[in-house]
């Protein structure tokens, strides 16, 4: 097992990457707090968790509220005594966001607030509680279009994501003595909710499927495999780092027909 005895809190768990994240740290020993906003959603990955065997805690919270945020990491020690990874995956990409001229102020405010400031929040609780278990892991989500720019404009989402990655880098440097790693990962388009509810005509996931390399939307569990990595004391030497899990989408000039 690769997690033995390791405490994982999962951001956005009630869904996509964030449900699979939890049900492969717990098949590989890892007691896990699943935190969301949807109820419903988190209690049903609790729910697999534990018809699997493993151990889970589903926690209500918003990440884009720092009460909540401290209240979702004292429930990590207080349940299962201590935090060794910190998964920040939750985020949103919004109907309405689109470009300079028409994304409306309170849709990039909602955008920056759950996907960039609801990192900070989960850093600024979760770090000390890393501290106090002898260090561990922080895995942020970012995106591909932290790297490319997309043609369909979602201009809160991209500069969101950016951000997350730049501030990835940054706290692996001010953490990299404490043996708290922290890395960012890159996911490509992926089958989940987040995306189809975007794509969801055949022609829109066409037109974004001609830019994958290999053809197809990714999954949410080979995102898992790669949070997996990065959680485990495999990945002992890699901090700062950007690990994208895209199908080849930003290597491509031209995809193959
Ligand atoms: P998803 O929509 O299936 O899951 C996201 C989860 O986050 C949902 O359960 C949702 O309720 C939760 N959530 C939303 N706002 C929240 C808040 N304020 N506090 C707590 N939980 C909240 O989406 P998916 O695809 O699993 O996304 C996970 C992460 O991966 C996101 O950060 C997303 O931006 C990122 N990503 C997704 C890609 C895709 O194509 N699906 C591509 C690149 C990155």
């Amino acid at each position: 097992m690769r997690l033995r005895e390791k405490v994982a809190l999962i951001t956005g768990a009630g869904s996509g990457i964030g449900r699979e994240s939890a049900l492969l740290f717990a098949q590989e020993g890892a007691a896990v707090v699943v935190v969301d906003v949807n109820v419903p959603g988190g209690e049903e990955t609790v729910a697999q968790v534990q018809a699997q065997g493993g151990r889970a805690l589903f926690v209500k919270a918003d990440v884009s509220k720092d009460a909540e945020c401290r209240a979702m990491v004292a429930a990590a020690e207080d349940e299962f005594g201590g935090l060794h990874i910190l998964f920040n995956n939750a985020g949103i990409m919004h109907a309405s966001d689109d470009d300079a001229v028409h994304t409306e102020e309170s849709i990039w405010d909602l955008t920056m607030n759950i996907n960039l400031k609801g990192v900070f929040l989960g850093c600024k609780h979760g770090i000390p509680a890393l501290r106090r278990s002898g260090g561990g892991s922080i895995i942020n989500v970012a995106s591909f279009v932290a790297l490319l720019g997309a043609a369909t404009p979602q201009l809160a989402y991209t500069a969101s994501k950016g951000g997350v990655l730049s501030m990835t880098r940054e706290l692996a440097i001010i953490h990299a003595r404490e043996n708290i790693r922290a890395n960012a990962i890159c996911p490509g388009p992926l089958r989940t909710e987040l995306l189809m509810k975007v794509l969801n005509t055949d022609e829109k996931k066409q037109r974004r499927l001609v830019h994958i390399p290999m053809g197809r939307f990714g999954e949410a569990i080979e995102i898992a495999r790669a949070a997996l990595f990065l959680a485990s004391d495999e990945s002992s030497f890699v901090t700062g780092s950007t690990f994208t899990v895209d199908g080849g989408i930003t290597a491509a000039y031209v995809t193959p027909e």
